[in-house]
């Protein structure tokens, strides 16, 4: 795990955005797996800049919307596909024909899961996964208890959860329970984990994903075992990191290396 803590959450934003943006100059034909939620609308909204200022051409990147909720239809625009396209695709030039997302009002949800692993498969696996975390140590819909193996699937949000994404419902009692979500084992298999996380909120649980035990109870650290994980962190969220010199130390070693990223 490569732990990199920033001083402020604009900061960690630009760093998650410049490897993002890497990753896609390198590899034009980048297969994505992206979230939602706030912390990453920073992210966002520096790689729309890159792509206006600079010509970042997401033209053959292939996105995969992490999870979706449960009766929520893909055209409602409280589902997590509109939200991914509202603050991030609809102003990229993204082919809408390469980027996907769970249908949650699927009539058969076991089915449709199914055919989303095999769509990844087919688009030959995800390059990078960018992931959020939840309070409860979640990343994507994979709430404490989920399987460090499992693969996409219907899962039960938590209260807390449902009460965090209650943002995008008029009423915090229409937000849905059941959610599909690509699965921890399905993120684990990508060739690049970025995490990113900002704000005091999620100083306990980073600690706990980072430093802690590998642990279905907190599916973020399941990372630990991931070849090639990155967290970005801002300050705040870092503040409980118990050997956050070390990291800093190693950052600052290592990214003076020929050929880092
Ligand atoms: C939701 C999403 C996650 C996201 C998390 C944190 O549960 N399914 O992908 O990481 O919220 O959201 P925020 O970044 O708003 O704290």
């Amino acid at each position: 795990m490569r732990i990199i803590i920033e001083p402020d959450p604009e900061q960690a934003a630009r760093r998650a955005a410049r490897m993002v943006a890497l990753r896609v100059r390198n590899g034009p034909a980048l297969v994505l797996a992206l979230p939602t939620g706030n912390t990453p609308l920073p992210m966002y909204a520096e790689l729309v800049r890159q792509q206006r200022e600079r010509g970042l051409d997401f033209s053959r990147v292939a996105v995969f919307g992490l999870d979706e909720y449960v009766g929520i239809a893909p055209d409602d625009p409280r589902s997590l596909r509109a939200c991914l396209w509202r603050h991030f695709l609809a102003q990229v030039n993204v082919q809408p024909d390469r980027c996907q997302g769970l249908d949650g009002s699927a009539r058969d949800l076991e089915g449709e899961c199914a055919a989303y692993e095999a769509r990844i498969v087919a688009a030959g696996g995800l390059d990078l996964v960018v992931l959020g975390i939840g309070v409860d140590g979640h990343i994507g819909f994979n709430e404490p208890g989920s399987s460090l193996g499992s693969r996409t699937r219907i899962k039960t949000l938590t209260a807390e959860t449902a009460r965090a994404n209650a943002g995008g419902f008029a009423d915090p009692a229409q937000v849905p329970r059941l959610a599909l979500t690509i699965g921890v084992g399905t993120i684990l298999d990508a060739r690049r984990c970025l995490l990113l996380a900002t704000g005091s909120a999620k100083a306990a649980i980073i600690q706990r994903a980072v430093e802690g035990p590998v642990s279905a109870q907190i599916t973020a650290s399941a990372l630990q075992l991931h070849p090639d994980a990155r967290v970005v962190l801002d300050e705040a969220a870092a503040a409980r990191l118990e050997r956050a010199d070390y990291y800093r130390e190693t950052e600052a070693l290592q990214s003076a290396l020929p050929g880092s990223d």
